[in-house]
């Protein structure tokens, strides 16, 4: 693989360890500490979020190291697709790479859903929300569609301000048009893209160091306002467990607890492994590589527990904010302007997430194409001037706004949930493969302690799948179907591998 991508079209090596580490924290910090923690800790886990930050961490870095192995050892772009098809074959590489456009696409669309609600609510900070409900743009501010994942009937108030009621699992209209903030970031962030790794490497950086800053803004400042009762009077009230068999109920098991909380949080981490989809604009792969990737989900470990304890700290668990908790529980202790800082730091966040996620999602594809799973006329584009996959950039940044302006939040933050961890256990499962089928070969970082991690990341990344609601699985399910059907289809017939002379760049 590292032979062919010298030989061929490659893109431009800009990248040192710090821009990565900076690429992987401005990957991971986003909707999930700004967002999503405020449901897991009030109804999911209590004050014990902390812990389930903890589990879902040691998830992440056990795959974290696995791919530091493998990124070290294969430094080309495509992230975990290579590793698998150096490892595990074509057709395990073509799933786990199809599996990725749910960690990548899919995550941008949820990613891009958090971006909008935040931005409408620094509008209407400034008073001046035209999407709010007497605005002129109020059908324009959400998606059409919403889905309710409870076990019993609900009532939900559409856009009209009519009640009603939404049986258990199923669809409903929310009167909505579409999400147009959702499509105008997407818009923004591919032609950024489009132009340039240097320059996007650069607003991200920008973007980063204004989101740590918050962050580290909300530890300090918020500090002064933990009541440690909050901790002590009910740590844990849910308990320790949330595991559940697909959806059933494992005994007196209950759904909820540390291990849900930890499903719950598991979005907060994705994102490290986007360093390793950029080892081709890496400068000295081998040793960055590694540092990039482990460096930023170590740090982003260490600031969400700490922003979790300094959060159930300030409020009892129960009263947590499920839309922006972070930004409530000052505005609950009367520090009005910390709730406006944290707003900003939000939008600031929340793009670079987008930023670094669609851009990781073209550089697969790039790899896929290379290979011949996908058409490399289109795939494998690369702009003469820019040195950037531009055609398949565009392409991502389609689908990645249309999705994100019709689809509901929570359907897309829990499907890129259970994807993403169903490419971490392959990947921890690579690296086992391979010590084994070519144990000589030269690994310029090794996961510590093999098998023992790479076997407690499988382990962990299924309990936590297993954590997720049960739907889930479905959904993953026709995805891998549909993957496979294209597969057969497509990518088959086109194999680099099965082509006569082994070259499938002009099919
Ligand atoms: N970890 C990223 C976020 O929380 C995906 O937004």
């Amino acid at each position: 693989m590292v032979d062919e991508m010298e030989r061929g079209e490659s893109l431009k090596r800009s990248l040192g360890p710090l821009a990565l580490t900076s690429l992987g924290v401005g990957a991971i910090i986003g909707t999930g500490i700004f967002v999503l923690v405020g449901k897991a800790a009030a109804d999911q886990a209590g004050p014990a979020i902390m812990l389930s930050f903890v589990v879902a961490g040691l998830a992440c870095v056990f795959a974290a190291l696995c791919y530091a192995e493998f990124a070290s050892m294969a430094p080309v772009a495509g992230s975990a697709y290579n590793y698998a098809y150096a490892t595990l074959g074509e057709l395990m590489a073509w799933i786990i790479g199809w599996d990725l456009v749910l960690e990548y696409a899919v995550a941008s669309s949820t990613v891009a859903h958090g971006w909008s609600k935040y931005l409408q609510k620094l509008l209407q900070q400034l008073n001046a929300n035209v999407f709010s409900e007497e605005g002129f743009l109020y059908r324009f501010s959400d998606a059409p569609f919403d889905f309710n994942s409870a076990s019993e009937q609900v009532e939900k108030t559409v856009a009209s301000g009519e009640k009603i009621v939404v049986s258990a699992g199923s669809f409903f209209s929310t009167g909505f048009y579409f999400d147009l903030p959702a499509i105008l970031i997407t818009a923004l962030v591919t032609m950024i893209l489009v132009r340039g790794i240097k320059e996007s490497a650069f607003a991200n950086g920008v973007m980063v160091a204004i989101k740590v800053s918050v962050v580290l803004f909300v530890i300090i400042a918020g500090f002064r306002y933990v009541d440690p009762a909050n901790w002590t009077n009910d740590f844990a009230p849910y308990g320790y467990g949330g595991i559940t068999l697909f959806g059933y109920q494992i005994s007196d098991w209950s759904e909820k607890g540390v291990m849900a909380g930890a499903a719950g949080v598991i979005f907060a981490y994705l994102g490290f492994d986007a360093v390793s989809t950029q080892a081709e604009e890496a400068k000295n792969p081998k040793r960055d590589l590694p540092i990039g990737i482990i460096g930023s989900l170590v740090i982003c470990t260490i600031l969400y527990v700490l922003v979790s304890a300094v959060l159930t700290g300030m409020v009892p668990y129960a009263e947590i904010d499920k839309n922006a908790p972070v930004a409530s529980a000052f505005e609950k202790v009367g520090f009005a302007f910390a709730q406006f800082v944290v707003t900003l730091g939000a939008i600031a966040g929340i793009t670079s997430v987008l930023l670094v996620m669609m851009m990781g999602q073209p550089r697969i594809f790039l790899a896929m194409a290379r290979d011949g799973l996908l058409p490399y006329s289109f795939f494998g584009a690369i702009h003469p001037k820019f040195r950037t996959p531009h055609k398949s950039t565009m392409l991502t940044g389609f689908v990645v706004a249309a999705a994100a302006s019709l689809l509901p939040l929570n359907i897309l933050a829990d499907l890129t949930s259970i994807g993403t961890l169903f490419a971490f256990a392959l990947v921890c499962t690579s690296v086992l493969v391979l010590r084994i089928t070519d144990p000589h070969r030269v690994r310029p970082f090794q996961c510590p302690f093999s098998p023992w991690f790479p076997l407690m990341g499988i382990i962990l990344c299924f309990l936590l799948m297993l954590s997720l609601p049960g739907e889930n699985w479905l959904r993953l399910l026709f995805w891998l179907l549909l993957g496979l059907a294209i597969y057969f289809v497509y990518g088959y017939r086109h194999s680099k591998l099965r082509a006569p002379n082994g070259d499938s760049t002009t099919s």
